[in-house]
């Protein structure tokens, strides 16, 4: 058997491809040479390749090696191939029988000592194995779990490449598995913890409920921080389509846990505000990796300190915030990775953060809080204002406030009102829904949208802010468990729009 083939999977973002590993013997001067590997780290496999097969004593042959990765044209990185390419050299040197690589996908990396070890993104590489018809899968021991979130696949794992020696020749064999961490995440900052601030924790609800971006403005130390750590806490477990989107994202970013395969609760991600472009949306070398945005997926993305950003960081939000994906173009293709987030910015009313002593000119202030842009702020649908915290509040009721778990109940009621009336749509929480959309399919009497119109006609509001009030007062509704909004449900989603000192928010 001087020809053997054996599968395995490219990704480029998300979107995998099945890659078909071929390896040739022949007559001549004994050497490797591997085709259709543009990546310096696949390169280096020939190394751990060769290394991996004598060091688990196995016969290396003295031939003229030639192995090629099909299809050559598609940009292949990473080190996942090493499992793959070692077993079709095995089995063209009869090391192995070919016909067990038949309809089996390997992922894996080879040590130099022939250990077999964990890679990125094996959810979403299996998800193209499934796709293209093929009914097994051989994975590093670390990556069984999340391997076996696919059902329908027949996954074994291996420690070793010896191990996989021994699966291929259908030897009795152990799997190496790792136990499942079923315990539930410790809890995330709560609720209760927060003084005061009604204001404040009613329009973290409101966000919750319909899937809402925040902008959060208020002087230091007034828990602008805290409300944003707590929104997550808010939000329902994800459901299992959804689990498996993040997942696939978090798992090509090589940050799943490996005791817990599936993420379950909305994401949380912090970028700090000295971030680049690439770690917010995505980036590095080959094909882009996901960045913040898109491990925030069916979570929060929080920007605190927003006006701090970089430029280009906040005007690369903008992409995601529209179409709820960002594509990243590379040497090694183009990445596309969801990212549909709650966005939540917050932002002191100055550069010099005192609250009390600030003597700060008007001007500066209005060119710091500039850097946020026009159409950035537009999308922000709750403008709040949190006040610095009183003293009577740290001292009324003990300086708790509810907890999360009773909200949350709210958050869930309010969002199931939301999924009947939205069922048969592509949309599941009314943040999603296109204002235009809203108004054709769910209209509502003159007399309701009265306050809306005045705004707009009074210059107070766009006719795009137009649109997002009604999209909030529709949550305002269905949290209050109303059938449809009225007109008080407008004109209190109208004050979130409008900032306190009667400008225009939008
Ligand atoms: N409403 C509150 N209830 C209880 N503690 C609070 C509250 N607000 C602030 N604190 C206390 O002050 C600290 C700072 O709060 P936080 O960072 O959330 O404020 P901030 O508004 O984000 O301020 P900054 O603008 O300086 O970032 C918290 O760790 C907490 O100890
Ligand atoms: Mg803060
Ligand atoms: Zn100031």
């Amino acid at each position: 058997m001087p020809l053997a083939r054996a599968l395995s999977v490219a990704l480029i973002g998300l979107d995998g491809h099945v890659v078909e590993v071929e390896a040739d013997l022949a007559q001549g001067l004994p050497g490797l040479t591997v085709i259709g590997l543009p990546d310096a780290a696949l390169a280096e496999a020939r190394d751990r390749i060769r290394a991996a097969i004598v060091n688990c004593g196995l016969a290396w042959p003295q031939k003229r090696i030639t192995l090629a990765l099909s299809p050559a044209a598609l940009p292949k990185r990473g080190s996942s191939f090493d499992l793959a390419m070692a077993a079709a050299l095995l089995a063209a040197n009869e090391a192995v029988p070919a016909r067990s690589l038949a309809g089996r996908v390997l992922l894996g990396e080879l040590g130099l000592d022939g250990r077999v070890r964990p890679v990125r993104g094996v959810l979403p590489a299996l998800l193209t194995a499934t796709r293209a018809g093929l009914r097994g899968a051989v994975v590093p021991g670390a990556n069984l779990a999340e391997a076996r979130l696919l059902p329908d696949l027949d996954v074994t794992s291996v420690a070793t490449l010896a191990d996989l020696v021994g699966l291929l020749r259908g030897h009795e064999y152990e799997t190496g598995e790792t136990p499942v961490d079923v315990s539930p995440d410790a809890p995330g900052p709560d609720m209760v913890d927060v003084a005061g601030q009604v204001g404040g924790r009613t329009a973290m609800e409101v966000a919750a409920a319909g899937g809402h971006h925040v902008f959060l403005l208020g002087p230091p130390g007034g828990g602008k921080t805290m409300l944003a750590e707590r929104l997550p806490g808010l939000l329902p477990d994800l459901s299992v389509e959804r689990a498996l989107e993040v997942t696939a994202v978090h798992s090509v970013a090589g940050l799943l846990p490996d005791r817990q395969p599936l993420v379950v609760r909305p994401p949380f991600q912090d970028p700090h505000h000295t971030a680049t472009v690439a770690s917010v949306v995505g980036g590095g070398s080959g094909v882009a990796r996901p960045g913040a945005a898109s491990l925030a997926h069916h979570g929060v993305l929080f920007l605190d300190e927003a006006p701090e950003f970089g430029r280009g960081v906040l005007d690369a939000l903008r992409q995601p915030l529209e179409s709820g994906r960002l594509t990243i173009t590379r040497v090694g293709g183009t990445a596309v990775y969801p990212a549909h987030f709650t966005l939540v910015l917050a932002a002191n009313p100055c550069p010099c953060a005192r609250a009390e002593t600030c003597s700060c000119p008007p001007d500066s202030r209005r060119r710091y809080l500039s850097r946020l842009s026009g159409p950035l702020l537009d999308r922000m649908d709750l403008h709040v204002h949190i006040p610095a915290l009183k003293r009577a509040d740290l001292l009324a009721e003990g300086g708790r406030g509810e907890p999360s778990a009773d909200i949350a109940a709210r958050v869930l009621a309010a969002r199931e009102h939301a999924a009947v009336r939205l069922r048969g749509t592509p949309w599941q929480t009314n943040g999603q829904v296109p204002p235009t959309e809203l108004r054709k399919r769910w209209p509502l009497p003159r007399s309701t949208t009265r306050p809306v119109e005045d705004a707009v006609e009074k210059g107070l509001l766009t006719a795009r802010g137009y649109g997002r009030v009604l999209r909030l007062a529709w949550t305002l509704a269905d949290l209050a468990g109303a059938g449809r909004p009225g007109v008080e449900h407008v004109g209190h989603a109208l004050g979130y729009r409008i900032a306190q000192n009667g400008q225009a928010a939008a």
